[in-house]
């Protein structure tokens, strides 16, 4: 077993990662986090039936489900990735008996916030340690001027926030954070404002907001950088969740690094503004073929990508797709270690306030195995010394952040044999990816 996954005993929530000689298979990466998250949050606000297949059962998805649960809607479960719900509809939900706790996921308490606002009721939301600290004001700011009634610790930048909803004013407001959490959170308010609500974006971030609101009804219409949704009724659909591409970049990375490698990974979602790794790995060299099918299910492109080892280049990344990879920037940073020469990472600094500091928690991972890194305010750069370079075991700190956790147990998988790397802090990885570690050694040997 290459990724020994510890949990219980002294070494729990810990992996311990030696040398793997080849990747090959087929994988079925889980169901997308973000879709899965607005499957269930429109799911829950339009009216009747709503059935949801290929949802991401991990801890931030089912944390969202829960909370609509103790407001009223009905979650009827054929499977851990298969359900119907059944909504009174969004003005009908429950005033929750209890604060929401959404755990680790900024994603569900930042547009959770944005569609409390615009409802009856009174809701406190709040959330682990990690996301006790990241900032609040991105969306609490532009709420108020929405004249939200909502307050939290620090006026409003962090939680715990208290919402009591009611009905808004339209805004127009300029994305500068490049945040789709700011943009959905915003136009999730927009159906409980009594007018347009434009999100103006200077760099495209995803956009699965815009592909599904309109599915169950809502009217939102898209034109150039400009967003726009109008109060609606929405109502139940069916919707089925493509595979993660955050969580295949890891089997995509563990291919690349490993000489004599071939690996498939079937349905992934390849909406163009998530596949900004693909098309950057692809400049650097990368032997991917992507299959799509560009009609998608639910407009949601998907498709199969097949990977064979390469040789990198190291690159300098576009300022401008760096909010198409902010997920991806770990597993870039560590594969950049295995290409030839320097890449830079920059304009990144919204990684500062991810689930943990990735620039600091990469850069100090990185150095513990050997690999020469620059950090910026805004990003890192790392020193690439080809597919055969020096790497060495010991201990390093996932900061609690599954990508960090993920990311460096692909880099483990180079140590020269013998030698072994201990990652803490890997319970986190049920947050995105609970069966990591299974698939992780059904294509590894
Ligand atoms: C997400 C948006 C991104 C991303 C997160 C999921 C979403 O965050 O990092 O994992 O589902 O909208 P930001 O919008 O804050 O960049």
């Amino acid at each position: 077993m290459i990724l020994e996954e510890n949990k219980g005993g002294a070494l729990h929530g810990t992996y311990r990662v030696i040398r793997g000689h080849s990747v090959s298979g087929v994988v079925r990466p889980p169901g997308d986090k973000s879709i899965s998250h607005r499957a269930v949050i429109f799911g829950s606000i339009a009216e009747g039936r709503t059935e949801i297949s290929g949802f991401l059962n991990s801890a931030d998805c089912e944390g969202t489900l829960r909370a609509f649960e103790s407001m009223g809607v009905r979650v009827d479960r054929q499977s851990p990735h298969q359900m119907v719900l059944e909504s009174p509809g969004r003005l009908n939900l429950l005033e929750p008996n209890d604060v929401l706790d959404f755990g680790n996921s900024g994603t569900a308490v930042r547009l959770m916030t944005g569609l409390f606002a615009g409802i009856p009721g009174f809701r406190v939301v709040t959330g682990d340690e990690s996301l006790r600290s990241r900032p609040m004001r991105r969306i609490t700011e532009p709420l108020k001027r929405m004249g939200a009634d909502l307050d939290g610790r620090e006026d409003g930048s962090l939680l715990p926030l208290a919402v009591r909803g009611g009905t808004l004013n339209p805004i127009v407001y300029e994305n500068l954070h490049r945040s789709a959490q700011v943009k959905s959170a915003l136009l999730l308010a927009g159906l409980g404002a009594d007018g347009p609500t434009t999100v103006i974006e200077p760099d495209p971030s995803r956009d699965h907001t815009e592909r599904l609101l309109p599915r169950f009804g809502g009217r939102l219409e898209k034109v150039g950088s400009h967003v726009t949704v109008w109060p609606s009724h929405l109502t139940g659909t069916d919707i089925s969740v493509p595979g993660d591409i955050s969580s295949a970049s890891f089997f995509v990375a563990l291919s690349l690094l490993i000489p004599d490698s071939h690996l498939v990974l079937e349905n992934v979602g390849l909406n163009p503004t998530r596949t900004a790794f693909i098309e950057l790995l692809l400049r650097m060299g990368a032997k991917i073929e992507v299959v799509s099918n560009p009609e998608g299910e639910n407009g949601e492109p998907f498709g199969n990508l097949d990977i064979r080892f390469s040789e990198l280049k190291g690159c300098t990344v576009p300022l401008e797709i760096i909010p198409s990879l902010i997920d991806e920037i770990p597993i870039l940073a560590a594969l950049a270690a295995f290409a030839w020469g320097t890449t830079e990472i920059r304009g990144a600094a919204e990684l500062r306030v991810k689930e943990s500091d990735r620039i600091s928690a990469m850069v100090s991972a990185l150095r513990a195995v050997g690999i020469e890194v620059e950090e910026f305010p805004d990003g890192l750069a790392i020193m690439g010394e080809g597919p055969d370079r020096a790497l060495r075991g010991g201990r390093i700190d996932s900061r609690h952040d599954h990508r960090i956790a993920m990311a460096m147990a692909v880099l483990g998988t180079r140590l020269p044999p013998g030698e072994s790397l201990l990652i803490t802090g890997t319970d986190f990885v049920d947050t995105s990816f609970p069966d990591f570690s299974a698939l992780f050694n059904g294509v590894v040997r």
